[in-house]
């Protein structure tokens, strides 16, 4: 079966079905994080500073399970237990970005959920050649449910969402997140930070991409911006983004791929200075 055939397969026959399937698995996942978030758990390093605890692990199993019996031929990109290859689809596999395929982050948030930091999140997008198609991101501490189909716009807990007004950096919130290898290339990051602090009202870093992309969604940030991420942080984010009027790039400012990493999320007013600032601050530090 070719990846045409494929992606005509999971077409929007089944749009009902994967729509209710990608909200029931955040929702789910939400309920599993709130068990055991301010308990004990274990916790294991994959890196020096990068977590995984066993809630991580129990939500992927739960989203395995799930579209293992639903959709057995769709890929699947999650972080913990890596990519599960279509059958049929191309032989470099999910993280390729061919066929159907569910990206999804069980805790987005990890070392904020790991301390008792209530800012946290699951995300889930359904894919069809690398594009989410619908999308859903679930923040149980605030019950914040927030969803995107393609073409449909985006909600939150069902009313619809829009980006921010701001036109200026100076009158923009901005966000921004470090990845796990921050410590090899702290001057870089730190100096962005920097450089974006004296243009802008304030800049935040708060922990989870996924979560970061639905503020840029709700209007509570007007700009985020980051590097190094893997599809499962932001494929969900990038289409809520999209669908509540903001605009999503790469840090060129050219088209956005989750399978890059790097993203430049806006209300749209401010993309081209949020980029040029990137630019004009990369192109000073060679
Ligand atoms: C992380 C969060 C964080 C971002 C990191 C991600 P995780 O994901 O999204 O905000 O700065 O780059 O890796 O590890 O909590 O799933
Ligand atoms: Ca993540
Ligand atoms: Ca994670």
């Amino acid at each position: 079966m070719g990846n045409e055939q494929l992606a005509r397969d999971c077409d929007y026959k089944n749009a009902v079905f994967v729509l209710a399937t990608v909200i029931e698995i955040v929702l789910r996942a939400g309920d599993m994080q709130m068990k055991q978030f301010g308990k004990s758990f274990k916790i294991d390093k994959k890196s020096s500073i990068d977590l995984v605890t066993d809630v991580d692990l129990s939500v992927e199993k739960m989203f395995r399970d799930i579209i293992q019996e639903r959709f057995p031929e769709h890929g699947i990109l999650s972080e913990e237990f890596g990519e599960r290859i279509a059958p049929g689809a191309s032989e470099l596999g999910a993280s390729s970005a061919s066929g159907c395929c569910w990206v999804f982050d069980p805790i987005d948030g990890t070392t904020n959920f790991a301390h008792g930091l209530p800012f946290f999140c699951s995300s889930l997008s359904f894919e069809i050649d690398g594009r989410p198609e619908v999308a859903a991101v679930y923040e149980p501490i605030r019950k914040e449910l927030f969803v995107a189909e393609r073409g449909k716009g985006a909600s939150l807990n069902g009313r619809p969402l829009k980006v921010s007004q701001s036109t200026t950096l100076i009158d923009s919130l901005l966000c921004t997140g470090f990845p796990y290898d921050v410590h090899t290339s702290r001057e870089e990051l730190v100096g962005l930070f920097g450089h974006f602090l004296g243009r802008a009202r304030a800049v935040r870093r708060l922990g989870s991409a996924a979560l970061d992309l639905c503020y840029v969604a709700a209007g509570r940030l007007d700009g985020f911006w980051e590097q190094r991420l893997r599809a499962w942080d932001i494929s969900a984010g990038s289409l809520i983004v999209e669908e509540s009027g903001g605009q999503v790039t790469d840090l060129q400012g050219e088209v956005f791929s989750s399978r890059t990493g790097n993203v430049v999320a806006s209300n749209g007013r401010i993309h081209e200075t949020l980029i040029k600032t990137i630019q004009e601050f990369m192109s000073k530090s060679k």
